[in-house]
């Protein structure tokens, strides 16, 4: 080869590696690191992240019986991470309705441990009976596994309404935050003598008084610490998680005794809210965490990409950096668009998976011959309903059938992880319990529609021949064939509706 084609090789090597290099250098941020996109789930409501030993860990509201938690050593990678199941409750009265965990490595009797804090109450549908319950770690593995603990509320509150546990430390004190009725929904502090006791009375500190905490109802909820350069803040949620209004609001403490509210300064306006411009609706219930090297402070929250809320499983977890101001106070900025590529924290070194998350196929059910009325859960039972709202009750996601994937499972879009089941014949939208009853019970053939067949009509794979359709005026499993009477016949015929989103 002659020196001028010599050359001219090693020029044209040069101009592909140097666009190698500036294409690596999209995917990573400016400064070498990773950048990603948010959501991080398609389902991730009141969540809770921190970075620990080499791995970021992710929980959320799972509304069901079990927590799960994800692992990943890059941010970004908590979007492929497989959530392990670290506890699941059997007894009936904390058994259901699991929402707002948080994880904090605390001292305890045998050494450091993580205490799971978290909301839960009696089965499906009715949350009169939420209270706040513990965990404890058998180490130092925020896997876990993890040992019940106890409730949390001050001596002789055993019964009241209690959601929204978090810890203060404080003064080389532990104090327990938490959501109660006084008679707006409002924050309290009490103080704690370990990590699973509450050794005194709870004290309100901020409760809806103005008007950007109203929008819906009158809420103040999910209260986390928020702790810099010797300043204690308290960031909480405040309006009613259904609205896109949803939104965040601070404390500032002033020094004073912690258990008066006199020492803590609230902010007249909120620190966090919607963004249309973005397209980010109902911001809130978050957590704090620090990059890997411990020099930036992040905040995750939960939000929706549509105006009008929403306080189910369509609520996505979401992460972005905050700042600070001069005077000490963070400045939350706003919250960012899914479409915004943003620099993974300092020291994450992690490529994004996922810049879009996989597309889905939503199905919904109309009823025979209605144009209007659709197969949906509501207080978890099914019904059908025309133009039901929110319509995310009667949008589902078709999947591998749970018993035989060679059937379908439909699992709830709003409520992932619950599954339409039969339960003594009657139609349920219920989470996955990872029985095998619950599998066969939620296993469905997807058959040509009895009275039509452009339809379907849905068999039970757990009583073969009976199939969803109405009996005694509910939506049930009804027998029905060719020959039944022409009513049963349509009340067994469905028109799949299916849409990608
Ligand atoms: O998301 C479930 C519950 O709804 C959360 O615990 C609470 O903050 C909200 O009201």
């Amino acid at each position: 080869m002659n020196k001028g084609i010599r050359a001219k090789s090693w020029i044209g090597i040069s101009f592909a590696a140097l666009i190698l290099v500036l294409i690596a250098g999209v995917a990573h941020g400016q400064d070498g690191g990773g950048t990603l996109r948010n959501p991080l789930n398609y389902t991730g409501a009141d969540p809770w992240l921190t970075y620990y030993d080499g791995n970021y860990y992710l929980a959320a509201t799972t509304w069901s019986s079990e927590w799960t938690m994800r692992r990943s050593p890059t941010l970004a990678g908590l979007k492929e991470a497989e959530p392990v199941r670290i506890y699941f409750e059997t007894d009936p009265s904390r058994c259901c309705n699991m929402w707002a965990p948080e994880f904090y490595l605390l001292d305890g009797p045998n050494g450091p441990r993580w205490y799971f804090y978290y909301t839960a109450g009696t089965p499906f549908g009715n949350y009169d009976r939420q209270r706040s319950y513990v965990l404890e770690s058998a180490g130092t593995d925020p896997m876990g596994p993890y040992t019940f603990k106890g409730q949390l509320a001050p001596p002789g509150q055993e019964g009241t309404w209690s959601i929204d546990g978090s810890v203060l430390q404080l003064n080389g004190r532990l104090y327990f935050l938490y959501s109660a009725f006084s008679p707006m929904q409002s924050v309290f502090i009490a103080p704690m003598s370990n990590p699973w006791t509450v050794s005194g009375p709870g004290v309100l500190i901020t409760e809806p008084e103005y008007p950007w905490e109203m929008s819906g109802g009158t809420v103040n909820e999910g209260p986390v610490a928020l702790q810099h350069d010797g300043q204690t803040f308290l960031i909480y949620s405040a309006s009613a998680c259904i609205t896109g209004d949803y939104k965040l609001g601070m404390l500032t403490y002033n020094g004073g005794n912690p258990l008066s509210r006199a020492s803590w300064i609230k902010s007249p306006e909120p620190v966090f809210q919607r963004s249309d411009e973005n397209g980010v609706y109902g911001p809130g219930h978050n957590g704090f965490f620090r990059s890997p090297d411990g020099t930036e402070d992040w905040i995750v929250y939960h939000a929706v990409d549509f105006p009008e809320g929403a306080c189910d499983g369509r609520r996505t977890t979401r992460v972005q950096r905050i700042n600070w101001n001069e005077d000490g106070t963070p400045d939350f900025g706003v919250p960012v668009s899914t479409s915004e590529a943003i620099p993974a924290p300092s020291g994450d070194t992690g490529v994004d998976p996922l810049p879009e998350l996989p597309e889905r196929v939503i199905s919904r059910f109309r009823a025979y011959p209605s144009n209007t009325a659709y197969l949906r859960h509501a207080a978890f039972m099914a019904r059908l309903d025309s133009n039901p709202v929110p319509r995310a009750d009667s949008e589902f996601v078709i999947r591998p059938g749970l018993a035989d994937p060679e059937a379908v499972s439909i699992e709830s879009l709003n409520f992932p992880g619950f599954f339409l089941r039969q339960q003594n014949n009657a139609i349920y939208v219920l989470p996955d319990d990872g029985s095998a009853d619950y599998a066969a019970d939620a296993t469905w053939w997807i058959r040509p529609g009895i009275v039509d067949e452009t339809g379907i009509s849905l068999e039970s794979y757990s009583r073969p021949g009976t199939f969803i359709g109405r009996a005694m005026g509910i939506v049930a499993l009804t027998p029905v064939t060719g020959s039944s009477p022409v009513r049963a016949q349509e009340d067994a015929t469905f028109f799949l509706e299916e849409a990608v989103r």
